[in-house]
């Protein structure tokens, strides 16, 4: 078959549509990837959507429109749920599955009773349907069993010679297919994490249940909620497995292993000797969602055999990348050795040091940052010089620090506290490095409570980041009873501190400590953390 390339502007989408409403299959850019469309209502066009990727013909496509009115016809009816998601997040990265109506055909169901509808909001996919002037369905524009496409180049790489055209729309923005949530059945189900969060879903819908097949594999002989579950999924050619640790616990395994290859975050990569590719950074899930597929057909090509990549976080769009990732990886999961140290961070008045003490009371091995550097011996002689070369010698007379007349000159301006922390952090580093070697040893989890944990890098020490959090109003109030400050001064610290959600983006699990939470809980919940539980 020729396959025509078409450019994404007025004449290419004019095109699609005429390929389109004449029985064809044209692979379009959607935002979440690109999708191979054809006439969902026309059977004889779906079936050429099956023979292109190969898919199997149990495997449902994703039927998408441009405006509500065009749902009705393909479903039983809309629910006032379903209108809420669609008020909430269309057009965008979220498909609702429903009961069908008569019109949509068996072959573009997949032979369920079900449909899924998705409303898209890349501009190229909405005017190709409305050029086609009816529904489109249309799975991701791979080969079935491969990585989905989320550049023009990678859909042409699959399709070349198999379908009437691709057209060009450069690479998409979400970068993972559309969150999948099923309201066919007694509770709303997410089916598939994707660009949509299930935080969010949970917002608008209040209730839902999540698919046990999004974070594991499906059971031998178990039946899949969504029948695209069960098959391979986004595999690269080389054996991927997911290792569980810390950043520099992962370059350590990584770099010893024979003819290994790396699929890393960002700030992993200076710590690799092994051929490695990134796909965002370590805190930046929307860049990992949209980096991964693209990172996955690199390892296809560098030609990797054995390849391993960092487990992702779960929290927020985590979720797709997590899901995808253990698919690519079979589900291969391993814990890599030495100490499991988890972070706790979060804002002043936030009840961090509740926290820390709760674990301490459990049995667990807590570091306490601040403690640790006023303990003798941390600042040595040349840290010492250091600090009365830029702060004065005054800060140490006669060899010994004077904390108050340190603080007192460092914390005068954002440049001096920078200086300061260049000079200090180091030498604070190395102990922290020595106190986990010494508890990490013996003890299981080590809890390191460090407000300044990201600023001295020590992140990258960590398999887990726990964010303890409070709204400002209650953290005000905290402080001002125990550290008996004012307003104003309270005002201050809060201005010199991590601007509001800094700690929520960066930690993989989060404690709400707001006024009258559940200590007990809470603690539960950090010590699940701590054992390295989902
Ligand atoms: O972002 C996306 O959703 C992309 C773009 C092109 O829109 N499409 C896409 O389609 O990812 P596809 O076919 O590759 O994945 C659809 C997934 C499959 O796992 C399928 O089994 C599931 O959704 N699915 C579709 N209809 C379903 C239904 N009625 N019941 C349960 N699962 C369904
Ligand atoms: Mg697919």
């Amino acid at each position: 078959m020729e396959t025509e390339i078409l450019r994404g502007d007025g004449l290419g989408v004019t095109r699609a549509g005429e390929l389109l409403r004449s029985g064809g299959v044209v692979a379009i850019p959607t935002e979440t990837v690109y999708g191979l469309a054809a006439d969902a209502l026309d059977p004889d066009a779906v079936a050429k959507i099956f023979a292109a990727k190969e898919r199997p013909a149990d495997n449902p496509l994703i039927v998408h429109i441009t405006e509500l009115e065009q749902w009705g016809p393909l479903v039983e009816s809309v629910p006032e749920e379903a209108l809420r998601l669609a008020e909430a997040f269309w057009p965008g990265p979220l498909t609702v599955i429903l009961k069908k109506s008569a019109a949509v055909p068996l072959i573009t169901s997949g032979g369920l009773d079900t449909i899924g509808v998705r409303c898209p909001s890349h501009p190229l996919a909405r005017a190709v349907i409305e050029a086609a002037g009816r529904p489109l369905a249309a799975p991701s524009a791979n080969r079935s069993g491969r990585p989905s496409p989320t550049t023009f180049g990678h859909t042409l790489e699959d399709l070349w010679g198999r379908v009437d055209a691709v057209l060009d729309g450069g690479s998409c923005r979400v970068g993972v297919e559309s969150t999948v949530v099923s309201l066919a059945g007694e509770t709303p189900r997410l089916l598939r994490p994707g660009g949509v969060t299930e935080e969010q879903l949970r917002a608008v819908l209040g209730r839902l249940e999540v698919d046990p097949a999004v974070t594991g594999g499906l059971a031998p002989g178990a039946a899949a909620a969504s029948p695209g579950m069960k098959y391979r999924h986004y595999a690269p050619k080389a054996r991927l497995e997911l290792l569980d640790g810390s950043p520099e616990q992962f370059a350590d395994y990584v770099n010893k292993a024979e003819g290994a290859y790396a699929l890393a975050y960002e700030e992993m990569l200076p710590l690799l000797t092994v051929p490695a590719v990134s796909f965002g950074g370590r805190f930046d899930h929307a860049a990992q969602a949209r980096e991964l597929f693209g990172a996955l057909h690199w390892l296809d090509e560098l030609g990797a055999e054995r390849a391993f990549a960092p487990l992702p976080s779960r929290r927020g769009v985590g979720l797709a990348v997590y899901n995808r990732l253990a698919r690519a990886a079979a589900f291969r999961i391993t814990r890599l050795p030495g100490p499991w140290v988890v972070g706790l961070v979060g804002p002043s008045g936030a009840g961090k040091s509740t926290v820390a003490a709760g674990l301490a009371r459990r049995g667990y091995a807590v570091i306490n940052c601040d403690r640790l550097t006023r303990s003798p011996g941390v600042y040595d002689r040349a840290c010492l010089e250091a600090l009365c070369r830029a702060f004065g010698p005054e800060v140490a007379p006669d060899g010994a620090l004077d904390r108050r007349e340190l603080a007192r000159r460092a914390f005068r301006d954002g440049a001096s506290v920078k200086r300061l922390n260049e000079i200090t952090f180091p030498p604070i580093v190395r102990a922290i490095r020595r106190e986990i070697a010494r508890l990490g040893g013996q003890c299981g989890p080590v809890l390191l409570d460090a407000p300044t944990l990201f600023e001295a890098g020590l992140d990258s020490l960590c398999a887990r980041i726990l964010a303890v959090t409070a709204p400002e109003e209650v953290r005000a109030r905290r402080i001002a009873a125990r550290d008996g400050l004012s307003e104003g001064q309270i005002t201050e610290r809060f201005r010199a501190q991590m601007p509001g959600g800094f700690y929520e983006e960066r930690a993989g699990f989060v404690i709400e400590n707001g006024e009258g939470a559940d200590l007990p809980a809470q603690l539960d919940r950090a010590q699940s953390v701590l054992e390295g539980r989902p």
